[in-house]
């Protein structure tokens, strides 16, 4: 019996690296008879899996391949490969940096990493590939799996929008949408295994223009609904779209179609539209909040959260006011804030910045306190309300405890028996700390 080769995989960045990982994984295990672990000393393939949305983000990668030279110094066989949006933007640099690494992938070359590692081990060379052949890998992707009663599915990949901060349409290419009857198959599967929240992945998932079997192009509103009718999806949720492209057909399907969740995130970036235009994100906060308004029209009881930087250059202290004006008004629940970071490459990067870190800190804790206690509002008023809860498994906190997820996206503890888990269940809520919401059974 030949050897079964160990492959140890790290992850960083957004759901879209994570979900990469996964299929990187499914294609090593299935198709190639590598086994996963999770002691990186037993490994003999180490898998870093990157992201460059922030210089932190991108230093980690540098840190963590510095803890791995040790491994490789101590067996000379161990192979190391990094991927993701750090290996797509720095190539070749990264071999300068770190002679040791042996593997660089891109986000969409992920697949040909088997064929990699065995040059590796016969030329013992160093191999790159980064190019961007579209949406190739998922033909090489086993069916899907889950274990799990809610599974992530990646409709599109790729942005085309270049807002000026961003290194996305550079790491991971232009947008290409999977055929509609790809997504739809593989998410009939995944119902089949008991998953009942779906996921739909992408950059800007309301970009989705995926061609159907007859050779028609099915918009994000249209496929939307076709998700809806597969037997046993009763929840679906989908990240990130962008306000540019979440037209009406789109605000339509919340009023006929129940399966979609009433909690959008859906990122605005800043409340000053001067600062918006610096950023290349082509609308205006008036157009923003008339998206809101129709939501809110739609369904009276959608929640919103959003992503802002903070900090862009030449953001004065009137633009950042228009920001926590904005997340007043809305009433932003949950969000993620984030101090601009300069990525090499982007337009933005040259931009005159005259604010100082320091400032930019407290900007960033003055909206971060803000949204806080805003999201902690939305969580209080959910106390003594009934909940439709998708039990998803053991509670973190206490073992004792079933662990699930609100419509609203929150995580309720609660007291239950193994078998319901991968059900809905109604649940009342009876408190709210900062992070979980705890409740009990009301009915079954
Ligand atoms: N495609 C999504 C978001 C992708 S990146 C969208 O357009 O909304 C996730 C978030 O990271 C962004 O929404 C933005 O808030 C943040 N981000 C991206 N580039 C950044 C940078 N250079 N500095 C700080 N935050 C950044
Ligand atoms: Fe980046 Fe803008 Fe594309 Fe989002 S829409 S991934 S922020 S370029
Ligand atoms: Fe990071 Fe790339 Fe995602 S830069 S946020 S891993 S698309």
């Amino acid at each position: 019996m030949s050897y079964m080769k160990r492959i140890y995989i790290k992850t960083w960045g957004c759901q879209m690296n994570e979900y990469d990982s996964s299929k990187i994984a499914d294609i090593l295990i299935k198709n190639h008879n590598y086994i996963l672990t999770d002691d990186v000393k037993k490994a003999d393939v180490l898998i870093l899996n990157t992201c460059s949305i922030r210089e932190k983000a991108q230093e980690k990668v540098f840190h963590q391949l510095g803890r791995w030279r040790t491994l490789k110094e101590n067996n000379p066989d161990l192979i190391i490969g990094v991927g993701g949006c750090v290996a797509s933007q720095e190539g070749h640099q990264i071999l300068q940096r770190a002679k040791y690494v042996d593997i660089i992938f891109g986000p969409q070359t992920f697949h040909r990493l088997p064929h990699m590692i065995d040059q590796v081990y016969q030329n013992k060379n160093s191999v790159i590939d980064i190019s961007f052949p579209k949406v190739e890998k998922f033909d090489f992707v086993p069916e899907p799996h889950s274990i799990s009663p809610t599974s992530y599915v990646s409709i599109m990949e790729g942005c085309n929008k270049y807002c000026t901060y961003c290194v996305v349409p550079y790491t991971r290419g232009e947008e290409v949408s999977r055929p509609c009857d790809d997504i739809l198959y593989e998410i009939a599967q995944l119902a089949e295994q008991g998953v009942r929240e779906v996921n739909l992945l992408g950059q800007n998932v309301n970009a989705y223009r995926g061609l159907t079997f007859d050779g028609k192009i099915c918009k994000f509103a249209e496929l939307l609904r076709l998700v809806a009718a597969i037997d046993g999806i009763d929840r679906i949720r989908f990240t990130t779209s962008h306000p540019i492209e979440f037209t009406d057909d789109i605000i339509d399907v919340y009023t006929d179609t129940p399966e979609l969740v009433s909690f959008l995130h859906l990122p605005v970036q800043s409340g000053s539209n001067r600062i918006l235009k610096l950023m290349n994100r082509p609308y205006t906060i008036l157009d923003y909040k008339k998206i809101v308004d129709k939501l809110k029209l739609a369904r009276p009881d959608i929640q919103i959260s959003s992503d802002f930087i903070i900090g862009f250059p030449s953001e004065s202290q009137d633009d950042f006011d228009l920001t926590v004006q904005l997340i007043t008004d809305v009433n932003f629940d949950m969000s993620f804030s984030f101090i601009y970071s300069p990525r090499p490459g982007t337009p933005a990067a040259y931009l005159y910045d005259n604010t100082s870190q320091e400032e930019k800190k407290q900007r960033l804790y003055t909206v971060q306190e803000h949204i806080n206690k805003q999201s902690m509002e939305w969580s209080k008023s959910m106390i003594g309300s009934i909940q439709k809860v998708l039990v998803e498994g053991i509670s973190k906190k206490n073992i004792m405890n079933l662990r699930g997820r609100t419509e609203n996206n929150r995580v309720v503890d609660f007291e239950g028996l193994p078998y319901m888990i991968g059900q809905f269940i109604d649940i009342k809520i009876i408190n709210a700390h900062f992070n979980s919401l705890q409740g009990m059974i009301e009915k079954i």
